[in-house]
């Protein structure tokens, strides 16, 4: 707890990320580490969830997206597909309260119309129920990959050309960020992967073009409150340059 304190007091609240976004990785790996069946890594990932939920929304970020059921996991064995459904559903159906005490926004990006009906209709609910709270936007990634999600806007502008509601030399990176599903959600600033895997796995690859990255070993359900502010600590320490020199950066911020 005194750990905890002493880097929550080191965080800057004037430079806090506008919008984190975290690839939950590891409870497979947690649960075989504990001699236990991969659900109950799952389980405790959703406890991790819960912490750091809360724990975003008193540091005063506004966006938080998780990765919680890519494209590629329906290729996983059915019974673990089940079971991480029937999980997501519990689970968003027991927190809309603490959404709502918190004041935080649920919204979710992927492909929602390929989850199972009550799934749909679970998170539909939540979304409307959290609509006018003002905090925290939760955005939960579901049936969601970039090249899905890139392919669907690739798809929506052709029709649009194709209609004659959009001229092609009026395509730029406005345009294409408008397509995509995270059109009202600005771009990630900081981006974590727990695990220790170094990968991006297809998770918001346009978005995070000028994210700042942290990979850390920790496996998901032991990814404490107190390792969260290290990430954001870590973050706060870098310098974002967008493609311009440090030089460029002086002067502006001086001007
Ligand atoms: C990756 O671990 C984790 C997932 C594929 C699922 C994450 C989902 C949750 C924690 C539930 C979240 C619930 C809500 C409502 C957001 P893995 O299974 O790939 O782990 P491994 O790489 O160690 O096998």
């Amino acid at each position: 707890m005194e750990a905890e304190q002493t880097y929550k007091d080191r965080i800057d609240k004037e430079r806090m990320p506008r919008h984190v976004a975290i690839i939950m990785d590891g409870n497979g790996r947690w649960a075989k580490k504990h001699g236990l069946a991969r659900m109950f890594g799952h389980r405790q990932g959703v406890e991790t969830v819960h912490r750091i939920t809360e724990a975003a929304a008193e540091a005063g970020i506004r966006y938080l997206t998780l990765y919680a059921f890519s494209t590629e996991n329906w290729n996983r064995p059915q019974q673990e597909v089940d079971a991480l459904m029937e999980l997501l559903v519990d689970t968003i159906a027991k927190e809309t309260p603490t959404l709502m005490k918190n004041n935080v926004q649920l919204l979710t990006i992927g492909d929602l119309e390929r989850l199972p009906k009550n799934a749909q209709d679970k998170f539909r609910h939540c979304m409307e129920q959290t609509s006018q709270n003002t905090g925290l936007r939760l955005v939960i990634a579901l049936s969601y990959s970039s090249r899905w999600e890139i392919i669907r806007a690739v798809q929506q502008m052709a029709k649009e050309v194709q209609s004659g509601t959009l001229r092609v030399e009026d395509i730029d990176e406005t345009t294409v960020s408008q397509h995509l599903t995270t059109c009202n959600i600005p771009d990630p600033d900081l981006l974590i992967r727990t695990s220790g895997e170094l990968r991006i796995s297809n998770f918001l690859l346009w978005q995070v073009a000028y994210s700042e990255l942290y990979f850390t070993p920790c496996l998901w359900p032991d990814f404490t409150v107190e390792e969260f502010y290290k990430a954001l600590i870590d973050y706060q320490g870098r310098e974002r340059r967008f493609g311009k020199t440090s030089e460029q950066l002086n002067t502006e911020n001086k001007g």
